[in-house]
């Protein structure tokens, strides 16, 4: 309780009006001492969090402010579920690096590369040991201390930055390549138009939303219409190797250049 007193007032002094003042740690700190009072334990996620959301605009938030403080909470739970999938000592995620990404880089010059949704830095460390200027980012604590380590052992620099996607600032034409990579959210790639420079290019891999329906999943064409304009270097959607879920799904990948 003591917590919470602590914490709330900050939360919602963060909130206004920058929202990317955010601090996604505090925010879900706040959050799990409210779900794990006695009122809120039982509830179901979804209706855990529909009810934080209408107790956020209570409490004086505008609703598009409590939607985002939401996602932010979401997003960080969302690490916190990743940290023991990187801890274990017998990895069952992947450690190589994305097939897709080593095809989308061969022959391209290094620049600035932006791995969204980071996780371990497999993707990462393999730009940056070809001379990319490496920014990432990732709700995983423990993800981001082994992409580092990683990153130190190989001799190379990375810079990872434990932030959600709503947290992190894309900025305007700031990159030559951003990589989204099997990501737990959706919002990144509506980012990406506004944050490539011209004739940079974005990687995606995803399985189709024939999959697990998940809402971060891709409907058939979706990526095409988001990338409209852009020049489709390989696009494809088909039955192939989910390197997470290591077995055989529909995915939908694409390689895109916006135009100079
Ligand atoms: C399936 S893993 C993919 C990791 C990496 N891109 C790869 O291909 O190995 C998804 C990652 O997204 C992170 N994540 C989930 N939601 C996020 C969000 N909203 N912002 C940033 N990272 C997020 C998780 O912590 C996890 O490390």
């Amino acid at each position: 309780m003591r917590q919470l007193l602590i914490l709330f007032p900050c939360v919602l002094l963060c909130t206004a009006p920058g929202l990317a003042q955010i601090d996604g740690e505090q925010a879900l700190a706040v959050f799990l001492a409210w779900r794990n009072s006695s009122e809120n334990k039982q509830l179901s996620w979804e209706a855990a969090t529909k009810k934080y959301l209408a107790k956020l605009v209570r409490d004086g938030l505008s609703p598009e402010q409590a939607g985002k403080t939401l996602s932010i909470v979401s997003s960080h739970d969302e690490g916190a579920f990743y940290d023991p999938v990187y801890a274990n000592t017998n990895p069952t995620s992947p450690t190589a690096p994305s097939k897709l990404l080593r095809e989308a880089v061969a022959g391209l010059k290094p620049g600035k590369a932006l791995d969204v949704g980071m996780g371990q830095g497999r993707n990462s460390l393999f730009l940056a040991t070809r001379g990319w200027d490496v920014t990432g980012f990732d709700t995983s604590k423990v993800g981001l201390e082994q992409a580092r380590k990683a990153a130190a052992a190989a001799n190379v620099t990375i810079r990872a930055l434990h932030a959600s996607d709503e947290e992190f600032d894309f900025g305007v034409a700031q990159w030559d390549l951003i990589a989204i990579l099997y990501p737990i959210e959706k919002r990144s790639v509506f980012r990406v138009r506004q944050a490539l420079k011209p004739g940079g290019i974005v990687v995606v891999e995803c399985s189709h939303k024939e999959g697990a329906n998940a809402p971060f999943e891709y409907e058939t064409n979706e990526l095409l219409r988001i990338f409209e304009g852009f020049r489709i270097v390989h696009y494809e959607d088909r039955m192939g190797q989910h390197e997470w879920a290591r077995k055989t799904l529909r995915m939908v990948r694409l390689i895109a250049q916006k135009s100079d």
